[in-house]
């Protein structure tokens, strides 16, 4: 399909002297399906020609050369509608699916999720696991190596906060994640009610949170080991349970090297910023000036502590050495746009090499989904919720015949559900998360695909048993309904070559629901058990592409496959 479009476009563009890129984007689906399978608007051209818009169509339509895999060309209005030879098209879709070529590029850094330890975790977070899952998958499956990394907050004062709540209220005994943080909130509001002088009665006598918090991390960034060991406590209680999250959500990461990683390559980062001469003192502190747009910004606080941009410059300076990567993709929310102009515009004025490969994929809000102020969310409830909701939802639409455990149902329907609820909207938008909409079997959802690729399950069973077989007739695939699944199929592989550039999985999502509404429309028309054998056969044989690429487009953005519902 992609390479008859082209033609298509070249052939237009020759007749009508416009630029092939031009022609190729106005290429578009026919008002009404009978009028034709493409049309051209002739709009731009009758401007240019100073002719009515169905004169400059005539004229097209006259000097336009044969073109191979048209069949004929009508003219309505403005317009030049096309008719396709569609079994030249289903034999191209028909035909096993191949993935692109290796990308011989140095391989595309993802960094992801990247939460933060003994520190509440924001649904940004939860939106940043999943939107930086799908981006990797989809670069991996466009051919691109890809390394994924995930840069945990697991240096930094709260570490010092944690400590001081232990130090104050005692050290919980087996915590989980929950616990620390709950320590880090009590620790750090005490803080605020001493800041403001506003201490309950009660609180009178603690001893000051704020110092003991840095002194401790000074005593951490200074390598004393009882320092460190509480530092490793809280390292190890979040990843326990960072690690089954992940696992539950079917996410995983190459590296785990988060912020302390650095830490003993932050002398080197301090020198080369020295000796490059553009750090200057502001209020004690030491940064770089960056200007009316960007300000100061901040790399060795007042005590020489080093900060959150000091260890992502470390960060960006170790992953051009260690991976000579092609880019850099930093999957964070739209709150930090400033930090990651700053990391780039101090690595530019740096002359390194890796500041061109540094790009930020922000993102927008979640709002309404945390119980506790803030976005705060618990990931630990979230899956449990989700649990239970799609339990209660399937038991709605279970079908009798189906002896598959609910539980795994529930399991990956909630999964799914999460996922594409998350990625079907654009990068930038803000949106409100709602269980009933993202766990609508009907909707434009991750269960509706999931129910799609079962029927074609059950629609395969039933074929079967009535021996028939599915085969590539693509003569027998050329009404309307066949034509509308065809050409979705045809065209997941010029998404998947955009995608490197826009980096948006809602384009994956949408498509794949065009693809799953194009089948359900189509299998009530396209009967196999009942049809002309060789018919039924090529339908079969169409319908087994269907539920491949919507498991292609599903890897792509986690929802589980499964194979009974
Ligand atoms: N841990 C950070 C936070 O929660 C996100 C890290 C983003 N990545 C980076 N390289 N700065 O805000």
């Amino acid at each position: 399909m992609k390479a008859l479009l082209d033609s298509l476009a070249q052939a237009i563009a020759t007749a009508a002297d416009l630029p092939v890129d031009d022609v190729r984007d106005q290429l578009a689906e026919p008002k009404k399906r009978e009028m034709g399978d493409i049309a051209f608007p002739c709009f731009d051209l009758a401007k240019r020609t100073e002719t009515p818009p169905p004169a400059a169509a005539q004229t097209l339509k006259s000097n336009l050369a044969e073109i191979p895999g048209v069949q004929s060309i009508d003219v309505a209005g403005g317009f030049l509608n096309f008719k396709l030879d569609r079994a030249l098209v289903a034999a191209g879709v028909l035909t096993p699916h191949r993935n692109p070529d290796p990308k011989s590029t140095g391989p595309v850094i993802v960094e992801y999720s990247s939460p933060n330890i003994a520190k509440p975790f924001h649904v940004g977070h939860l939106r940043a696991t999943l939107v930086g899952h799908a981006i990797a998958e989809t670069l991996a499956g466009a051919g691109y190596p890809v390394v994924r990394i995930n840069h945990l907050g697991d240096w930094g004062t709260q570490f010092g906060f944690v400590y001081a709540g232990c130090e104050i209220w005692g050290k919980p005994e087996n915590p989980s994640v929950d616990d620390l943080v709950e320590v880090y909130r009590q620790a750090t509001s005490l803080r605020k009610a001493q800041d403001e002088g506003k201490v309950a009665p009660e609180d009178a006598n603690k001893p000051d949170v704020n110092t003991m918090a840095r002194e401790y991390f000074k005593r951490l960034e200074a390598g004393d080991p009882e320092a460190r060991a509480f530092w490793q406590w809280c390292l190890d209680v979040s990843m326990v349970y960072f690690l089954r999250a992940y696992e539950e959500l079917g996410v995983r990461f190459d590296h785990y090297s988060g912020e302390s990683f650095y830490e003993d390559r932050l002398p080197a980062v301090e020198r080369t910023l020295k000796e490059s001469g553009i750090l200057t003192e502001d209020q004690g502190a030491l940064g770089v000036d960056l200007g009316e747009e960007l300000g100061f910004a901040r790399i060795f606080a007042e005590d020489g502590r080093s900060l959150y941009l000091t260890r992502d410059l470390a960060a960006a300076m170790y992953r051009e050495e260690a991976f000579a990567p092609s880019r850099i993709l930093y999957i964070v929310g739209s709150q930090q746009i400033l930090h990651f102009k700053q990391l780039k515009a101090i690595l530019e004025r740096l002359n390194h090499p890796v500041a061109p490969k540094i790009t930020h994929v922000p993102f927008g809000f979640v709002p309404g989904m945390s119980t506790r102020e803030g976005g705060v969310i618990s990931l630990k409830s979230f899956l449990e919720e989700a649990k239970d909701r799609a339990a209660a939802a399937y038991s709605t639409v279970k079908r009798e015949d189906n002896d598959t455990s609910e539980t795994e149902v529930a399991n990956a329907v909630a999964i799914g559900a999460a996922f594409f609820y998350f990625l079907n909207h654009t990068n930038a938008k803000d949106f409100q998360f709602r269980w009933d909409e993202a766990l609508n079997f009907q909707g434009d959802t991750g269960p509706y695909i999931q129910y799609a690729v079962a029927r074609i399950n059950s629609v395969e069973e039933k074929a079967r048993a009535e021996g028939i077989l599915p085969s590539t007739s693509p003569q027998h695939l050329t009404d309307d309904a066949s034509w509308e699944i065809i050409r979705r199929i045809s065209e997941f592989d010029t998404l998947l070559e955009a995608f490197s550039e826009d980096l948006e999985p809602v384009k994956i999502c949408s498509w794949q629901l065009e693809l799953a509404r194009a089948f359900m429309k189509g299998y009530q028309e396209l009967r196999v058990v009942g049809a002309d054998p060789e018919v039924a056969a090529a339908r079969l044989g169409l319908f087994i592409h269907v539920r491949e690429a919507l498991i292609r487009g599903m890897n792509l953005v986690g929802v589980p496959v499964l194979d009974r519902m």
